[in-house]
Formats: structure tokens, sequence, C-alpha cells
């Protein structure tokens, strides 16, 4: 016998729904917007008409017509009446503005990538192993980039830095210091400008990443950043580094306590390990009842940050909302590190942690 459903109540779930559908439609158009410049030419001069909009980028009239329509039924942008439509002050610095540390269309460089993998992940649920962030692509390893570099341009050497014991006069001074999961190596680079007597090393497992890094690289001109393919050289077995990070990626490790006490032997004395990582709470109701973003998190963990934890066999599978504070602490505990706490630094999805020997 079928239950006797409540038609509110079955009209609000299909809302619900569908609102997700919506959602996942506007975010494909926020990608195309931005991968077509339409935010940077909207944010330039007032408004526009699909007329002016086609001939300022060369693009198609009745194309960029039935964009910018969607994109002002969605709210994104303004429509003042006669056809024009506006990309506010908010709407520019996080749609164009990719020097802001609010900037956020390029977080949505990866979707493509991002969703192409789920034709593979019915698979995934059957066997229990997971895809490699190399899964993506070039494009995936690009979208990442994009998400996290306006904080690491903006925010990292100026605000973040100075909030460790010591460790900005030793970067000064000149140490040897190493990005552990560094991805295309913004973070690295953003260091080795700043602190030009220090040396960096960047530790990758992604091919895509560590391309995407060497060409980042050249184009920074920086002569005090290696790269290092971590599957084939590892971090060193000796206390060679007096400074590690690890920004967002242990939680996508298959094996972060293996990382950790290599960073703990790579690391000397004195040293310092700071690590980015979302800002999870212990259990799932906390990080539901707690946690704003707490949806969009779980989907990126099965998408991705989940799904590289199980690509290998035994892999811890954290997943995006599973590195909470308590298990950071544990975790550096079990490898070595005896003092740990957590930084005074402001970030919507991160929380910031000190470790020390
Ligand atoms: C979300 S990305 C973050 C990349 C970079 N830290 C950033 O903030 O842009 C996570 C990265 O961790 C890398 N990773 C996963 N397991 C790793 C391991 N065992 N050693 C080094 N990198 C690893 C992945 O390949 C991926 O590039």
């Amino acid at each position: 016998m079928s239950p006797t459903l409540d038609p509110e109540k079955l009209q609000a779930k299909i809302r619900q729904v569908f609102g997700y559908l919506e959602g996942a439609l506007v975010s494909g158009m926020i990608y195309l917007g931005d991968v077509l410049g339409l935010y940077r030419a909207l944010a330039d001069d007032g408004p526009h008409t699909s007329e002016s909009l086609a001939e300022k980028t060369g693009l198609d009239e009745r194309w960029l017509r039935e964009w910018l329509r969607g994109q002002a039924a969605a709210g994104i942008l303004d429509y003042p009446g006669d056809g024009r439509f506006e990309l506010s002050a908010e709407g520019a610095v996080v749609l164009a503005d990719e020097g802001h540390p609010a900037f956020a269309a390029g977080g949505f460089g990866g979707l493509p990538a991002q969703m192409a993998v789920l034709e593979r992940l019915p698979e995934a649920f059957r066997t229990g192993r997971g895809l490699p962030y190399d899964a993506f692509g070039p494009d995936g390893s690009r979208g990442i980039e994009r998400s996290f570099a306006p904080w690491f341009r903006t925010l990292l050497v100026p605000l973040a830095l100075p909030k460790l014991e010591g460790v900005v006069p030793k970067l000064e001074a000149g140490i040897e210091a190493a990005d552990v999961g560094c991805g295309t190596g913004v973070a690295l680079l953003e260091m080795a400008k700043a602190f030009p007597k220090s040396r960096f090393h960047g530790y990758e497992i992604s091919s895509h990443a560590l391309e995407l890094a060497e060409r980042n690289l050249r184009e920074a001109g920086v002569e005090n950043v290696a790269f290092h393919d971590a599957r084939q050289e590892p971090l060193p077995a000796e206390p060679r580094f007096s400074f590690v990070t690890t920004f967002d990626c242990l939680h996508d490790m298959a094996h972060p306590q293996r990382v950790i006490r290599s960073i703990r032997r790579a690391l000397d004395d004195d040293g310092t390990w700071f690590i980015a990582d979302i800002k999870a709470r212990e259990s799932f109701e906390d990080n539901v009842e707690e946690n704003p973003m707490a949806a969009l998190m779980y989907g990126f963990s099965v998408l991705s940050c989940m799904s590289s934890a199980l690509s290998e066999p035994g892999g811890l599978g954290l997943g995006t909302l599973g590195l909470h504070e308590g298990l950071a602490r544990t975790l550096a505990e079990e490898a070595g590190f005896t003092r740990f706490r957590r930084c005074d630094i402001e970030h919507p999805m991160n929380a910031y942690y000190e470790a020390r020997p």
C-alpha cells in the first residue's frame, strides 16, 4: 500500500529538488560567463543590452540574449529594464575580479571536468575505489587553482604567515621550505616571490597539476622554486625543511598519516608545519547544523575529496568534512608533533593550524 502523501509537502519536495537542478544549470551558465569573459565585459562599463554586449565581445547576439535573461532570472545580473542588464559592484567582485579574495567564478572553471566523472562514480560505489585528482584532467587542476588562488595571492603572505610563531623572520633570512599537495604551485610561488632568500619545494602526485605548476614557475620567472613528483621523489627522510605547508589537501590524501609522518621527518626540530583544511566539525550532526555549506561540501567530497582519499588500497577516505580539529591534532601528535594550535585566521571554509615538533 502506498503511503498517504501530504500534497503541500509533496509540492515543497518537488520545488526543493528542482531548485537543485536549477542550481546545477545556473552553475553551468556561470561557467560560461566566466570562460567567455562576459562578467568581465559587463563589469567594465555600465548596463549592456544583448546587442551592445555582442558588439563588445564579438559573440552571437541571440545566444547572449538568452544567457543574459537567464542570469537576470537567477538574480545574478540586475535588470533595470529596456533590455539592459547590469552587474552590480558586488557581483563584479565575486564574478569578474580575479585579484579579489572574494572572487568565486574561478571555482566554476573545473565544473565540466568534475561533473564528467559522475559517469565513473557508480562503479566507485560498487568497488569502493575512488579516483585520484588526475581523473579531472588539466581543466580540473586549473579549476582548483582558480578556486584557491585569490586567497593565496592576496592574503597568504600579508595576513596568514605573520600569525605563525617566528616564521616570517626565518623566511626573510633564508630557509628551505616545502608545500606538500601543492597543486599548481600558486601558494609556493607567492611565498617564493615574497622571500627571495628562501628556497621552496612543491610536492604533488597529480601529473596535470605538476605540469601547470612548471608552467606557472616559468611565467613567474623566480629561481628559488622546484616541484617534485612525490611518487618518484618523496619528501627527504632527514630534517631539511624549517617550514612545511599543506593547503586543503590532507583530507584528500589516501594515507594522510604516512604523509604527516614524512613531514615530521623532513622538518627540523625548531620548524613549523602550517595546515589549512576545511572547517569540519566532529560529527555529521554538527556539520549539518553549523555549516551552511555542508551539502556543497558533501557533494565535493563524493566528486573529488573522498574519492581521491579512497583512490589507493586501504585509503583512509576522510573526505571534505573528515578532518576536524580534534583529528588533525591527534594525527599530528601521533607523528611526533608536540605543539598544536588553531590560528586566528578567518576564512569562510577553512580552519588553520600551526603544528611544531
Ligand atoms: C584540493 S587540491 C589542493 C591543491 C593545492 N594545495 C591548492 O590549495 O591549490 C588537493 C591536492 O592534493 C594532492 N594530493 C593528494 N594526495 C597527495 C599525496 N599523497 N601527496 C601529495 N599530494 C597529494 C592532489 O593531487 C591535489 O592536487
